[in-house]
């Protein structure tokens, strides 16, 4: 009987409960034991608290995991963990895990803690890994969304829909900054998606007339009678020689710039994107990819390359991580600039 465990790390995502829901009782249905390791690698590491009495290694029943589809966040908790990444740390998961008699690890997370498994697991090989993106900035390559991202799309989106009734009311422009330090997926599809006037994201740094290319365009649009203006910006928004964008040059510019003279606000979505429910669409992808990701463990042989769930065309597969890693960091995962840009212009009449 395998004894598969199931962990979240990195920031949460919404769809995450469904990840460990559909794995703990995948497990189960196929005959095997089913463990979580609560508070992500620092549960890992410590295993069982002695002093308090506390498993973080614990096993778990078809019941325990009842309710967690429509619960936000990740319910078996998530941490920094320092002590993973040294050595020592490492050796004392790693020996958790053989305690436990743990044969495998599904873990959810961030490309970057994904990627920490795959040193960690070299060495040991008995153990199998299968990896499962869940990130609400849709930042891996190799896989159509990652388990989170429409969620918090969907979160930006009605964000947006609020602070464009109040910008109208006032005739205001409202600068709006979206998540996503390394990644501008979901500022483009909320700028896509709100019909927002301009945007900005890491991907596509700013030409050094960024400044008249914005006041022009919202001048544009509001000689057309447009009463609001909306800019999304990207946590991580950079000009062509990498200095940071920040919502403050924003707004001043559409103060003062060129004449525009706007009543401007600056509003930061922050962690309302990350937190609440998931969407159908996460609960969906959480529950397949855990179900494939316990199937995919069970079949590994110590030959296989430790891969990660993806969706691509719409169809559940298994990818090698590390090409799906590489790729990412040469190419950025967006939607090519001639359909961006076609979506982009229908804006100006909004
Ligand atoms: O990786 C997800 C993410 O939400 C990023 O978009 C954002 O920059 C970051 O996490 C925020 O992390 P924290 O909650 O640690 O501030």
């Amino acid at each position: 009987k395998k004894n598969i465990a199931v962990m979240t790390s990195g920031g949460d995502s919404p769809g995450m409960n469904a990840v460990v829901r559909a794995v703990v009782r995948t497990a189960i249905h196929l005959g095997c034991n089913a463990y979580c390791v609560y508070e992500g690698y620092r549960g890992l590491v410590i295993g069982r608290d002695e002093e308090k009495q506390v498993d973080y290694i614990r096993q778990m029943g078809w019941e325990d995991v009842r309710g967690y589809l429509s619960l936000g966040g990740t319910l078996i908790g998530t941490a920094r963990c320092k002590e993973f990444f040294e050595r020592d740390g490492r050796l004392r998961a790693a020996r958790n895990m053989v305690v436990n008699g743990i044969d495998a690890l599904i873990i959810a997370a961030v490309m970057a803690r994904l990627l920490a498994l795959t040193d960690f697991v070299a060495p040991f090989q008995h153990l199998n890994i299968v990896g499962l993106v869940g990130s609400i900035d849709n930042d891996l390559s190799g896989t159509d969304a990652t388990i989170g991202a429409y969620s918090a799309l969907a979160r930006i989106c009605e964000m947006v829909d609020y602070i464009e009734a109040t910008a109208s009311s006032h005739s205001r422009a409202f600068v709006i900054e979206v998540m996503g330090r390394h990644c501008g997926w979901l500022a483009l599809m909320g700028a896509v998606a709100t019909g927002a006037d301009f945007l900005f994201i890491p991907e596509k740094p700013r030409e050094d007339n960024w400044k008249e290319e914005m006041c022009q365009v919202i001048k544009t649009h509001r000689d057309l009678g447009k009463r609001k203006t909306i800019v999304i910006i990207a946590e991580g928004a950079l000009d062509r020689h990498g200095n940071k964008i920040t919502p403050t040059m924003v707004k001043d510019l559409l103060a003062d710039g060129n004449g525009l003279g706007l009543d401007t606000r600056i509003t930061t979505l922050g962690h309302v994107q990350r937190g609440g429910t998931a969407v159908a669409y996460d609960r969906m992808l959480g529950t397949l990819q855990g179900v494939e990701a316990v199937k995919a463990v069970l079949e590994a042989t110590p030959e296989t390359e430790t891969c990660f769930i993806a969706i691509t065309e719409n169809k559940i597969t298994r990818k090698p991580l590390m090409a799906a890693v590489k790729e990412t960091q040469e190419v950025a995962k967006l939607i090519d600039a001639q359909r961006f840009n076609e979506a982009m212009a229908l804006r100006d009449t909004e």
